[in-house]
């Protein structure tokens, strides 16, 4: 399985900044065969990075889009725009989630949409730091996982990924608690066993689950590390070219040894 490295630009970045920013990961960045390089620009960058970037070495994603095809849903981005611009869409991100007031039923529709437009859905799933402290993480995760994917058939299922992002540990929302390896290893369990059980063990063992929530060229190793961890998605590490790049050639050589 390809190890991914997603940079999650969020609302950074002006579409000139972006413009620059990229041009400068292309220039080092060299074509890998394992490792999926991805970043996820403001949806207003998209249509002019995706003129720009060389896909062999950066793919795009969206940070998110509407379900429906098109209507009247003042200021949304519909999924169905999206097709051929990006190749990645995130899904529930936790701030759509928590300061968006998304809920499981607008995943499960973007989820789909995105299946239904060939944009591969990136599913974050996580929980915040009062329901860690509830023990309520393995519920959360649960229904918010077989939530998010009610609606794709057992075909769709390999072409879903999954993001655990524990809402306490994404910096940039004040203090951010540093997950443990050991974290997100009990976690990243809880999620294949779910898949196994309610699907099959094989669909559990081939999708992709990456691990998100203050990531840095510090810690990269430890989480590439842990048994299951797929890649990684990466918020403000991915704002810093050193520190992006430098993660880049950890998972390479992570993967290598
Ligand atoms: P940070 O890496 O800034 O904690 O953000 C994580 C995240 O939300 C990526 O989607």
């Amino acid at each position: 399985m390809k190890t991914y490295i997603i940079g999650n630009w969020k609302m950074n970045f002006s579409t000139g900044e972006s413009s620059l920013y990229l041009h400068k990961l292309l220039n080092k960045v060299p074509s890998y065969r394992d490792i999926e390089v991805v970043v996820a620009p403001s949806t207003l960058s998209l249509q002019s990075l995706s003129l720009q970037t060389e896909r062999r070495k950066i793919k795009l994603a969206a940070q998110n889009a509407y379900a429906a095809d098109y209507g009247a849903f003042t200021g949304e981005t519909a999924m169905a725009s999206l097709r051929g611009i990006v190749n990645y869409c995130l899904v529930g991100h936790s701030e759509r989630r928590h300061i968006f007031g998304e809920s499981d039923k607008d995943v499960r529709a973007k989820v789909a949409a995105a299946l239904r437009f060939g944009i591969t859905p990136i599913l974050c799933v996580g929980e915040t730091e009062i329901e860690r402290d509830m023990k309520e993480t393995a519920s959360v995760i649960k229904d918010q996982l077989l939530g998010g994917l009610s609606d794709v058939s057992k075909e769709d299922l390999d072409k879903v990924i999954i993001a655990y992002e524990p809402v306490w540990a994404i910096s940039g929302h004040g203090k951010a608690t540093i997950a443990k390896p050991s974290d997100v290893d009990e976690v990243v369990k809880l999620i294949r066993e779910t898949l196994a059980a309610t699907y099959s063990k094989k669909i559990a063992e081939n999708i992709p689950v990456l691990y998100g929530g203050s990531v840095k060229t510090t810690n990269a190793a430890a989480y590439l590390s842990v048994p299951g961890v797929n890649g990684l998605l990466i918020g403000g590490a991915s704002l810093i070219a050193s520190e992006f790049l430098g993660i880049i050639d950890i998972a390479k050589r992570t993967i290598v040894e």
